[in-house]
């Protein structure tokens, strides 16, 4: 992701009913780069009137990754473009030492839930009435990065 990005970034943010972080946000997290994993996925622009297909914005604090944001444009959903970013941004937490990944999500998205399992996420607590607009429980989940328990 790169400031160009932002503008379309936020707007599918809005499109995905994403507690909206907004540009000056994302531009923030931007500048941080050492500790943020900031992903989008492109399209070709000659065939559609935008040139990205989702998003994903994760950040590394110590040695956990915690997953932010997630969104992939309705017409390009199911087809594998949001667990590729899901795996991209985990491949890189581990490259960095991260591990365990962590989110949270509101308890009645189902198909963010699905994406986040079929990766390999488990819930791990719930959060009563975390979210606002409408009210709603996050459910904690999370995802252990260190493959070889018993290595050095
Ligand atoms: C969650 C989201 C990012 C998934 O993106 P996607 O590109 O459609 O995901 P994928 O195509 O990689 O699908 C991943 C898995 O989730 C499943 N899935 C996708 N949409 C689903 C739905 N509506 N219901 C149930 N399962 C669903 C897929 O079948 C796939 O599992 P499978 O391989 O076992 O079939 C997308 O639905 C989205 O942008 N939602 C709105 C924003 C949001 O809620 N983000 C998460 C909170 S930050």
């Amino acid at each position: 992701m790169t400031e160009h990005d932002l503008v379309e970034v936020c707007q599918i943010e809005d499109l995905s009913g994403l507690s909206a972080w907004g540009w000056d946000a994302y531009h923030h997290e931007l500048q941080s780069r050492g500790d943020s994993i900031m992903l989008v996925a492109r399209i070709d622009s000659t065939f559609y009137e935008y040139g990205l297909a989702g998003f994903i914005v994760a950040r590394l604090i110590a040695d956990e990754l915690h997953v932010n944001n997630v969104a992939v444009r309705h017409e390009f959903r199911g087809r594998g473009i949001g667990s590729a970013l899901l795996q991209t941004s985990l491949a890189d937490g581990r490259k960095r030492k991260a591990k365990v990944a962590q989110l949270e999500v509101r308890a009645g998205n189902v198909a963010a839930q699905h994406l986040y399992r079929r990766c390999g996420f488990e819930v791990v607590g719930r959060r009563r009435g975390y979210y606002r607009a409408p009210v709603e429980d996050a459910l904690l989940m999370s995802l252990s990065l260190v493959h070889d328990v018993h290595g050095s």
